[in-house]
C-alpha cells in the first residue's frame, strides 16, 4: 500500500523536486547508485569483477521526452561501451537499456526512434564483446518493447529482455521467449499496475513468479532469475534439478547495494550472478522504484535525513 502511494506520488513533478533538492538524499542514492560518471561506474565494475560478479549496467534514465535527449542517450551507451571493451570482460559484463530513456515515450514516432537508438547500442555492445537487455516499463509499454526486442534478435540474437511476473500477460509472454537461445530476464515487476492487468497481491506475484519461472526453466532458452528473495532461489534451484539444468544454463541477477552478502554466496557456490549496476545523474525514478520496494529502506531514508 505505502509502496503503491509512493510510486504514485513519484511521478508528481513537485514530489520529484521535493526528494531530489534534499542535500542529504544524495548520500541515501549512493547506497543504490554506483556514481554519476562512466569512470564511477567503471570502478563499480571493477571491485564486482574482482569479487567474481558479473554486471548489467544501466545508464541511467525513462521517459525521455525529446529527440535529442534520446539520441545522446544512445551516445552515453556508446561511451560506455567503449570503456567496457577496455576492460576486456567479454560475457562478464552487459548493458541494460530502458527503452523510453532512447525515445520509446515519443509519440508516434517513439517506437521508430527507440528501435533505431536501441539499434545503435547493440552495434556498439557487439563491437564491445558485450550484450544488451531490454528493461521491461510500465504495462502500456510492454507490446512496443517485445517488437523492438524482435525486430533487434534479427541482427542480434543473444537480445535479452526482462518480463515482470506481476503483469497477467506474462505466463504467455515467457511461453513465447522460451526457445533455444532466448535470453528471458524473469522479475516481479517494479510498477504500480491497476488490476484489469496485474497481480496486485504480493502473494499472488510470487505465485506467477513461480510459474514463469518454471515456463521458462522448463523451457530451452537462457533464464535470468532476477530477485532477491530467497524462497524464489531455492525454488530456481528445485527447477534446475528437476529439468537438468546446470549452473551455466541460468543466472542470478540481483540489483547493486541490495543483499550484496547472497550475491557473493551464489557467485561462491559456482553460480553465475550478475549485479544490475545504474549509474548518471536521472536517479530519480530507479531511486523511488528502490524504496517502494522496502518500507525499510523509506525508514532508512527518513534516518539519514535525520542525520541518524
Ligand atoms: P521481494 O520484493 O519480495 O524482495 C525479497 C527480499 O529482497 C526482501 O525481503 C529484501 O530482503 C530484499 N529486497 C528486495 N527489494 C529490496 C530493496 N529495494 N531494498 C532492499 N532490499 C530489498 N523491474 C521491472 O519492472 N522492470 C525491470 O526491467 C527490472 N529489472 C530488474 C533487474 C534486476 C537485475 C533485478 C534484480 C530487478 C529488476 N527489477 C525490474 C525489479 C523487480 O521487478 C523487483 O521490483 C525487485 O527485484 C524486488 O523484488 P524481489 O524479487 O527482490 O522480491
Amino acid at each position: 500500500m505505502l509502496g503503491s502511494l509512493l510510486l504514485a506520488g513519484s511521478r508528481l513533478p513537485f514530489v520529484r523536486q521535493a526528494v531530489s533538492g534534499i542535500p542529504l538524499t544524495r548520500k541515501v542514492v549512493d547506497r543504490f547508485v554506483a556514481g554519476e560518471t562512466v569512470h564511477d561506474a567503471v570502478g563499480a565494475i571493477r571491485r564486482l569483477t574482482d569479487a567474481g560478479l558479473t554486471v548489467t549496467v544501466d545508464h541511467l534514465g525513462e521517459e525521455t521526452l525529446d529527440a535529442g535527449a534520446a539520441a545522446a542517450t544512445a551516445r552515453a551507451y556508446a561511451v560506455l561501451l567503449g570503456a567496457l571493451r577496455e576492460l576486456d570482460l567479454g560475457d562478464r559484463a552487459e548493458v541494460s537499456v530502458k527503452l523510453s530513456a532512447v525515445g520509446q515515450a515519443l509519440g508516434a514516432d517513439g517506437h521508430k526512434i527507440a528501435l533505431e537508438n536501441a539499434r545503435r547500442i547493440c552495434e556498439a555492445a557487439r563491437a564491445a564483446g558485450a550484450g544488451v537487455t531490454l528493461d521491461m516499463e510500465d504495462h502500456t509499454t510492454v507490446d512496443s518493447t517485445l517488437g523492438v526486442l524482435r525486430a533487434l534478435r534479427e541482427d542480434f540474437p543473444g537480445t535479452g529482455v526482462a518480463i515482470q511476473a506481476a503483469l497477467q500477460r506474462s505466463e504467455g509472454d515467457c511461453r513465447d521467449l522460451s526457445g533455444a537461445g532466448s535470453r528471458v530476464r524473469l522479475v516481479k515487476g517494479a510498477y504500480a499496475e491497476p488490476a484489469s492487468v496485474a497481480h496486485r497481491r504480493k502473494a499472488d506475484v510470487d505465485k506467477a513468479y513461480v510459474r514463469c519461472l518454471r515456463i521458462l526453466m522448463s523451457g530451452r532458452g537462457y533464464p535470468m532469475v532476477a530477485t532477491h528473495d530467497d524462497r524464489m532461489i531455492s525454488i530456481t534451484e528445485t527447477l534446475a534439478d528437476r529439468f537438468r539444468r546446470s549452473r551455466g544454463d541460468y543466472e542470478y541477477q540481483m540489483l547493486y547495494g541490495i543483499r550484496a552478502d547472497k550475491q557473493q554466496a551464489l557467485a561462491g557456490a559456482g553460480h553465475t550472478v550478475r549485479v544490475y549496476v545504474p549509474y548518471g545523474d536521472d536517479w530519480y525514478g530507479y531511486f523511488m522504484r528502490r524504496l517502494a520496494e522496502r518500507p525499510a529502506n523509506i525508514a532508512f531514508f527518513l534516518r539519514a535525513l535525520g542525520g541518524k
